[in-house]
Parts: C-alpha cells; sequence; structure tokens
C-alpha cells in the first residue's frame, strides 16, 4: 500500500495505482479532467495532457519535487507521495495552456453540436477557456464521413484522444480503423473508407469526449438536457443489456451504455441494443438515471418534487377575511 496526499486529502491505495486513480478514489473535488484516460480501456491516457498535476514531494524515500508537472493519469503513486491539483496555480496555468491548444482547431459549434451538454472540452472550456483565440491560422476542417451505417465522424471536431481506436483495437474483431498521418495531418480514418460493421463498434461514439463521432439516429433530434433518462436491461445474447435509454415524451431518442461519473461507460453495450431496440416494450424499465445535478443533462428534472396543494374555491370562501 502507499499513502498519497491530493489537494490536503490523504489516501491508502495499492502498489501500482496511478495518481488519477488515486484522485477518483478520494472524489470529484480533487480529481484532474481527463479527455483521453478511459479506466476500461487498456494503454488509454498520455495523449492530451489535460490531466496534468503537480507533485510537491516525490516520496517518502525521495521527498524532491518532480521537476515538471506531470500525466496523473500516467503516474504511479508512492509512498508519501504530495500531489496538488486543484490548488496548484502551475496546474491551472497549465491546464488553460492544454485547453488552448485543443481549442485551435476544434470548432466551438456546441449550439449545433449533439454532444452539447455532455461534452467533456465544453466543460473545460467553461472554465479554463479564453474568449479569444491567439492563433491566426484557419481551423483545420473535414468532411463529414460515414462509419458505417450508424457512426459519423466529424473529424472537425476531433482531439485524437485515441480512446476510439482503442475501442476498435480492444473491444471489436478486426479493427478497420485508426489514425493516418502524423501531427498536423493526423486524421481518424477507415481503411480505404471501409464500415465498421462489428456489433461493438457502437462504443465508439460513447468513449468519444467530443462530438466527433455521433450516432446518426439521434443526431439533431434533441438537445440532450430536453430528454429524460432512464436505466432498463433486455436479455441481450451479445452483451449484459444494461443501457440507459433517452426518453423525449414516450419515444426513445437513443439508447447509450450508463455512464459513471467520469463520464466512462459502466459495461460496452452492442450495436443491437443500441440501435435497433427504441420501443420501450424491447426493455425492461428499471427507474430514472441518477443525474449528477452538476450536469446540465439534470436541468428541469426535479427529484421529490412536493407540489404545492392547489386552494379549491372553497378553501378561499373558508380563509378568515
Ligand atoms: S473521434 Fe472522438 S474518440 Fe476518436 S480520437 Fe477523435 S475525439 Fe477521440
Ligand atoms: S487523461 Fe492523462 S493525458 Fe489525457
Amino acid at each position: 500500500m502507499a499513502k498519497v496526499t491530493i489537494d490536503g486529502i490523504e489516501i491508502d491505495v495499492p502498489d501500482g495505482t496511478t495518481i488519477l486513480q488515486a484522485a477518483r478514489m478520494i472524489g470529484p473535488s480533487v480529481t484532474p479532467p481527463a479527455m483521453c484516460y478511459y479506466s476500461k480501456l487498456k494503454t488509454s491516457g498520455g495523449y492530451c495532457r489535460t490531466c496534468l498535476v503537480e507533485v510537491t514531494k516525490g516520496s517518502e524515500k525521495d521527498p524532491r519535487p518532480m521537476p515538471k508537472l506531470v500525466a496523473s493519469c500516467r503516474t504511479g503513486v508512492m509512498d508519501g507521495m504530495v500531489v496538488t491539483n486543484e490548488l496548484s496555480p502551475k496546474v491551472q496555468e497549465a491546464r488553460a495552456g492544454v485547453v488552448e491548444f485543443l481549442l485551435l482547431n476544434h470548432p466551438l459549434d456546441c449550439p449545433i453540436c449533439d454532444q452539447a451538454g455532455e461534452c467533456h472540452l465544453q466543460d473545460l472550456s467553461y472554465e479554463h477557456g479564453k474568449y479569444t483565440t491567439r492563433t491566426d491560422f484557419e481551423r483545420r476542417t473535414f468532411e463529414k464521413i460515414d462509419i458505417g451505417d450508424y457512426i459519423q465522424l466529424h473529424m472537425t471536431r476531433c482531439i485524437l484522444c485515441y480512446r476510439c481506436v482503442k475501442v476498435a483495437e480492444q473491444i471489436t474483431d478486426g479493427r478497420v480503423h485508426g489514425v493516418i498521418n502524423r501531427g498536423d495531418a493526423s486524421e481518424i480514418s477507415t481503411y480505404i473508407k471501409e464500415a465498421i460493421e462489428n456489433d461493438f463498434s457502437g462504443n465508439m461514439i460513447d468513449v468519444c469526449p467530443v462530438g466527433a463521432l455521433t450516432d446518426k439516429t439521434f443526431r439533431f433530434k434533441s438537445r440532450v438536457w430536453f430528454t429524460k433518462p432512464v436505466d432498463a436491461h433486455r436479455d441481450c445474447p451479445t452483451c449484459s443489456g444494461k443501457v440507459t435509454l433517452w426518453y423525449k415524451g414516450d419515444d426513445v431518442l437513443r439508447v447509450t451504455g450508463r455512464k459513471d461519473a467520469w463520464g466512462e461507460v459502466e459495461e460496452f453495450i452492442c450495436n443491437t441494443c443500441r440501435f435497433d431496440k427504441k420501443l420501450t416494450t424491447d426493455w425492461i424499465i428499471e427507474g430514472v438515471r441518477n443525474i449528477s445535478r452538476h450536469s446540465v443533462i439534470s436541468a428541469n428534472k426535479y427529484k421529490r418534487l412536493v407540489k404545492p396543494k392547489e386552494l379549491t374555491i372553497n378553501d378561499i370562501k373558508a380563509l378568515p377575511e
């Protein structure tokens, strides 16, 4: 076990835990944002640098601070390590710089983007972004590409976090897409634009932290905060069948995996559950999904609402003059 202190809060964690995982064990108030790390995908992390933290004491044995900020998703804890995240001005400044870099090419088209309301970059730009840009260059733009019947790739919004590539590598059989070219010319592409026809390809949509990969069956149907998420399951031969249904009125507009407090799906689901089961009768309803009140998706959803008693004409007549 190793004792680590993050933003003044101490915790004992098993050896081999990363700083980011230790922070998640403490809670959201000390946890750095993570745009590329995804706990359910092996070798994810290390690409985006949003999770930088300051290590002010390396360990009990070697208490020297680390000379540079480190990527918390890729740095293991040492016994006696002291880390600052939210409390470090250096980290806050670096994070603002990372956001500025991510926004060099990512368009601020949130008003028309299906990911708005559940986009991690949108949240980050609210917290750290600036109103202006210092770049003189045009943002790079791409034509939209259909990846199979259900997924649309809008490369203009991609931040090259590699999560979708890891989904393809680790969850589907036979990857046909990846990152081609290098540096400024890098882009997600399917091998000679081959469609991804695989039972689990839809999970790329769930792991994409921005609106680069979207569900064609849901595109432009509704802002996500106007929908009502409900947990449901079915007896599925391919996956666990545990999903969230997103209702508008009586219609299921989309089906996704169930996302946890870190925006990660609890379990990956198959394409049949995601794209072909849009009737309430396909599902056993479990109940309304609990959404953090800090998320815009919780807007207009009142729990434990007690309606005030409406007065009738007789009540009014009975009131003292
Ligand atoms: S398409 Fe989405 S998931 Fe894939 S690399 Fe780009 S931002 Fe990441
Ligand atoms: S989450 Fe750590 S580098 Fe992206």
